[in-house]
């Protein structure tokens, strides 16, 4: 989605703006621009294309030098990735420059006013009504802020918009509804953004900012009201990592570096989570252990490589606490009608913690009064900050778009979950879940044994990269695993791939199986009922039709071995926990494999990192 800038201080705006830009870079987009008030009136250079497009056209036509400004990256929803379409956007009267994240839904109904008036559209975006409406009320005499607070009560949607008067220079004005939006606060200067990543190397100190709020910056401060004027309470923090963890340290994509911090990141999600008497504290958890014995469903809410964790966590929260539970996709769950009330837990999962349908989710659950619980990477984001309670994946920025510890530490955080539901109900004696967090607590160490030997997953990409359809296949929570496998080489690849829960293949899929076809096969561990035997069957079956097999199985499980074209030892773990390690191979074959094609791997096309539209 969008990434937006904005800033007042004693820098120059230019370096400021477009260096945030260029953080903000992996939230995907297709145009750029930035504006900054001059001497003869308003300064705005905005290109299609990338950032250097951007570059270019300010070496050819410099900018005045400022010390406020605005700058956005555009992902195209209303109108294409056009010069016209790209933001800032002008008021006709020259008064104003803004810049626009989300959707304005009744945009159409105020253009036509905007035009009976007789202002004349340049672009055919949603965005650039605001911009007139902005312009329309600065020109009454009202000042910027309150002009903007009069916008934003006419606005459906989502919106985060960023702007300012000419004429009033020295603030910088946004308004958010559904939409990011994080204040940065430096000496003699403040920052407005997307997300942290764009000031991060000026303030680690934020605030978060409120649904249906204005703020305003200047060098001096920063005011909050909500749309009525009101003063809105705000909730600053400490943004607990620096730019560094924001850099690629030497690799060559943030995905990389990023599959190679899971273990570290593990590790910290984990960190803290008992207490001295050795019970498991979510301390983040505002809902109490006996509005939590009375529940008596789950209903896990998130969107793609988030919905595989939850698909994960199904089988353990259910085999742990005995407490059914649904996983639904974020998108279908409000539109049919779910069956919840207040005896129902709904759990959210969201890295970035602002994807728009899972939101909606969240919103639709809270009013039918079900408790929800966030699981979420990002502090301060709007889907924690409207759940009743949050556990938080300590993963650290994730900046490549194609998700890998935000995906393995969602499952450590349904794991904890689980395991708390578990103890709080009494489902668990301290023990068992003192065993199982044991185990849990040395995960980093699987994972950093299954990254140590990871070379031949990395010569198995060069080999398939020519390939036009690979399969996932996985059984219990190894089916969630291949589901994530083929969405990472869907989406970094841009090819067929396709999972399957083994036992379905039979029932139709089986009739892909072709000559040569790689289908991974994750296995589990022995001696879980006839759980391990099933996959052998399955593995014999596609090979008995001309697949080639690639194996995931634990070391040491010779009875898989004389079905296996190639096999990629696991650590050995418990089967509930399995997804820990057999996901990490499938990530590195998607990373390298899309390498091997030279696709941009941290921003694949059509592809944003947080998707903030329905
Ligand atoms: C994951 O690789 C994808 N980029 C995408 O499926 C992502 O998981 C999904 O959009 C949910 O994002 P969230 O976790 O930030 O809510």
């Amino acid at each position: 989605m969008c990434g937006i800038v904005g800033y007042v201080g004693h820098r120059n705006a230019r370096d400021v703006v477009i260096g945030g830009l260029r953080r903000l870079e992996y939230r995907g987009y297709d145009s750029a621009g930035i504006a900054v008030p001059g001497p003869e009136g308003i300064e705005a250079r905005k290109k299609s294309g990338k950032l250097a497009n951007l570059e270019a056209e300010l070496e050819a036509h410099p900018i005045p030098e400022a010390t406020q400004g605005i700058g956005h990256t555009r992902w195209a929803t209303h109108g294409g990735p056009t010069d016209e379409n790209a933001h800032p956007h002008l008021s006709q009267n020259g008064r104003v420059a803004l810049v626009h994240n989300g959707i304005v839904e009744n945009f159409a109904e105020l253009r036509a006013e905007l035009e009976a008036e007789g202002i004349e559209f340049l672009s055919k975006t949603d965005t650039e009504v605001a911009a007139q409406l902005l312009g329309r009320e600065v020109a009454k005499g009202i000042d910027v802020s309150e002009a903007l607070r009069n916008v934003s009560r006419r606005l459906t949607g989502a919106f985060t918009l960023v702007a300012f008067d000419i004429e009033d220079p020295s603030r910088v004005v946004a308004s958010r509804r559904n939409s990011p939006l994080v204040v940065g606060l430096g000496e003699g200067e403040n920052f407005l953004a997307s997300d942290v990543a764009a000031f991060i190397e000026f303030t680690r100190e934020a605030i978060e900012l409120g649904q249906d709020q204005v703020v305003t910056i200047t060098r001096e401060g920063v005011e909050v009201t909500d749309f009525d004027g009101n003063p809105a309470e705000t909730r600053p923090y400490h943004v607990d990592w620096d730019l560094s963890a924001a850099e690629k340290q030497g690799y060559d994509w943030f995905m990389r570096k990023e599959i190679y911090e899971q273990p570290r990141a593990v590790a910290d999600t984990l960190l803290g989570r008992f207490n001295a008497r050795g019970e498991l504290v979510l301390d983040e958890i505002r809902i109490s252990p006996e509005e939590l014995r009375r529940i008596n469903k789950i209903v896990i809410v998130a969107c793609g490589t988030a919905f595989y964790a939850g698909m994960v966590a199904k089988y353990a929260i259910e085999h742990w606490t005995r407490i059914a539970c649904e996983v639904e996709i974020a998108s279908e769950f409000r539109y049919r009608d779910p069956i919840i009330d207040p005896m129902t837990l709904v759990v959210t999962i969201s890295q970035s913690g602002e994807t728009a349908d899972t939101l909606m989710a969240v919103r639709h659950a809270r009013e039918q009064h079900a408790k929800v619980i966030a699981i979420c990477n990002t502090n301060g984001a709007t889907i924690p900050r409207e759940s009743d309670a949050v556990i938080y994946t300590h993963a650290g920025p994730e900046i490549g778009v194609a998700s890998t510890k935000g995906f393995i530490t969602q499952v450590v955080a349904c794991y904890l979950l689980g395991l708390y539901l578990a103890q709080v109900r009494g489902m668990k004696y301290g023990d068992e879940i003192k065993s199982i967090m044991d185990e849990l607590m040395g995960m980093p160490e699987k994972i950093q044994q299954v990254l140590d030997s990871i070379e031949p997953v990395m010569e198995l990409a060069a080999q398939l990269k020519d390939e036009k359809s690979i399969l996932f296949l996985g059984r219990h929570v190894g089916y969630p695993v291949a589901l994530e496998g083929a969405l990472k080489l869907k989406e970094l690849a841009y090819l067929h791939a396709e999972g399957f829960a083994a036992g379905e293949l039979k029932h139709g899929p089986i009739a892909l199986i072709d000559q040569g076809l790689p289908v991974f096969v994750v296995v589990p561990p022995q001696g879980r009922d006839q759980l391990h035997e099933k996959v052998v069957s399955n593995i014999q079956e596609i090979r008995a039709r001309g697949a080639r097999t690639i194996v995931l199985a634990e070391e040491g499980d010779t009875v898989v071995e004389p079905y296996a074209d190639l096999w990629f030892t696991l650590p050995r773990v418990s089967t509930l926990l399995q997804p820990l390690v057999a996901t990490i191979p499938l990530q590195v074959f998607a990373c390298e494999l899309a390498t091997q094609l030279g696709h941009d791997v941290d921003q694949p096309r059509n592809l944003a990192k947080s998707v903030t539209v329905e």
